[in-house]
This record gives C-alpha cells, structure tokens and sequence, in this order.
C-alpha cells in the first residue's frame, strides 16, 4: 500500500474525480476525510471505502475563509496532523449563467464548421458573464485552493513532510471559450501551484497540479450528444476519461513515486493537449 498510515484531505470528494481519488486513496491504505458542500455526498463516499484506515465526512464551502479554518481546527484537534491535501472542489458554471445558451451556440457552431461555413455564429460568453459568476467561480477554484493550502502548510510544516495536488484543467492549458472564468480560475491556480512548490520545497513539502481533459463526471455529463462527438473527435484517444485515470495520477503525486516532483503538472487527456 503507497499510502499507509498518512493522513490525507480531498476537497469536493462527494462526487467525480473528487471520491474516485478519495476511494482509491483509502485503499492505498490512507485515512481519508472528504470534504463536500453537500455532507450527504461526502457520507456516501466515505461508506464506499474499502481500506484499513476509513476516513470521514466534513462539511465546509472552501470558498469561504472562516470554514476552512474552522475544518482544519477540526482535523488538527481530532487527528493532530495532515499529509495529503488536494485541492479538487469546483463547479463548471457560476450562478446566473446561461447554459444552455451556450450549449446552443456550440452546437450552431459545430453545425456550421460540419456545412462548410463559418463565422455566422459568435458565443460572445465574457461579454455576458455576471460579477457574480465571475466572483464565485474564482471564490470556489483560486480562493478555496488557497485557503486550504495555507492551513495545510501550517500543519504540514510542523513536521516538514508533505503533499499537495491541485485540479487544474486543460482549460487552464489551451483556454476554454464556453467558460472564460473557469479557465482563468485554473490557470491561476497553475501559477499559484508552481510559486507554492518554490516556497515550501525546503519544508519536504512537494506541490503539484494536475490538468485533466473531459472526463466523465457529473460536471460533464449535461453535455449534449454533439458537443461530445466534437470533443471526442478532437481527442486523439478518440474517448472521453474516467475519473479512476485521474485518480491514479494524483496517487502517483502524493505518493513517494513522485518524490522528484513539484511545481508541475500533469495531463491526462487523450491527447487533447500535446504540449
Ligand atoms: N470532469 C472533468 O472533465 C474535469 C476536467 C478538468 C478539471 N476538472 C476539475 O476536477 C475537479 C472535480 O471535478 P468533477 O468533474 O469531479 O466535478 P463534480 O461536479 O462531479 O464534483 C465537484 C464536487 O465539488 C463540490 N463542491 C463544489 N463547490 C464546493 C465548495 N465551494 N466547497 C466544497 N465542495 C464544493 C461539489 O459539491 C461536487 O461534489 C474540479 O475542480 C474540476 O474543475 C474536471
């Protein structure tokens, strides 16, 4: 087992990406605590463990600074240290914005491009974003990433041992026109990943991002037939991922098989991103 008798935290681990790590983490043998806005998603995730150590379920929005203390006071009274963090809670879309709308206009863009034109349809999504959805898209991916971070060096730094894996995205790599924030949210989370490994290199704590291409989680899962068909169409593995794919990689970088690793990132994607 890679990961026995660590401690680690997964932010948003009710659901995708964030209990297949979770899981596949407590069967490395660690003892996992599952972060959710939703306690009842963290609650299942936690009763699918399979491994010696369990974990448990905790409540807090990572967006917000005072909950994330106040999570980590819980674990540090409870259980006096942490090992692992990943930073993986998020949300595709912000309040307010118009979804299906820009479902439409993809598709008319597609249809388009398939006759042969090009140029009639614009998505024209920055220019209609809402403070509010620019605000808590970057609140939930950059606020919440640094919040948990900082508190996580606090304890980590206490015995100068430690790992730490953010979710970035393609998006963050290639910018994604249908979600301007949410890329800008992820790129600024790669900066953020390569200046904290410069910072805590010397403490033995090891900080790393991973940038996922379209996996099936219930993130994507809105979307329409053909909007997938073009994405598969541009991924040279000619599929969409699963979450176990990106599990795997975050084991392998909290893990002591990436111990040369830090400030950088990983890719699984299919291709969609060479780079
Ligand atoms: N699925 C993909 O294709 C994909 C690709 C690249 C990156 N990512 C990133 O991977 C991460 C996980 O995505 P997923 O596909 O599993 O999504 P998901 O929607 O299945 O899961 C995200 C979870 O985060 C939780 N969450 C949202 N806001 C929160 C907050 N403020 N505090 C605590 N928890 C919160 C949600 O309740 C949800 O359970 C995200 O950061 C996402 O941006 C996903």
């Amino acid at each position: 087992m890679k990961l026995k008798d660590r401690i680690a935290l997964v932010t948003g681990g009710g659901s995708g990406l964030g209990r297949a790590i979770s899981l596949l983490f407590a069967e490395e043998g660690a003892h996992v605590i599952v972060n959710e806005l939703r306690p009842e998603t963290a609650e299942q995730t936690v009763s699918s463990m399979k491994g010696p150590a369990g974990g448990r379920a905790i409540q807090a929005d990572v967006a917000d600074s005072a909950q994330v203390k106040a999570m980590f006071a819980t674990i540090e009274r409870e259980l006096g240290t942490l090992d692992i963090l990943v930073n993986n809670a998020g949300i595709a879309f912000g309040p307010g914005d118009d979804r299906a709308e820009v479902n439409r206009k993809s598709e008319a863009l597609i249809m388009e491009l398939l006759s042969g034109q090009g140029g009639q349809t614009h998505l024209d999504v920055t220019q209609n974003l809402s403070d509010e959805s620019w605000r808590r898209m970057l609140a939930v991916h950059l606020d919440g990433t640094f919040y948990c971070t900082r508190e996580a060096l606090r304890l980590m730094s206490k015995k100068n041992r430690g790992a730490i894996v953010n979710l970035s995205s393609v998006a963050a790599l290639t910018g994604l026109e249908v979600v301007p924030h949410y890329s800008a949210a992820k790129g600024a989370i790669l900066a953020f990943t390569r200046a904290v490994a410069r910072d805590v290199a010397s403490r033995g704590i090891r900080v790393n991002a991973i940038c996922p291409g379209y996996i099936d989680t219930p993130m994507t899962e809105r979307m329409s037939p053909l909007i997938r068909t073009a994405v598969i169409a541009r991924t040279p593995l000619r599929r969409t991922g699963e979450p176990h794919e990106v599990a795997a990689t975050a084991l392998f970088l909290v893990s002591d098989d990436s111990s040369f690793f830090t400030g950088q990132w990983l890719s699984p994607n299919g291709g969609l991103f060479i780079g």
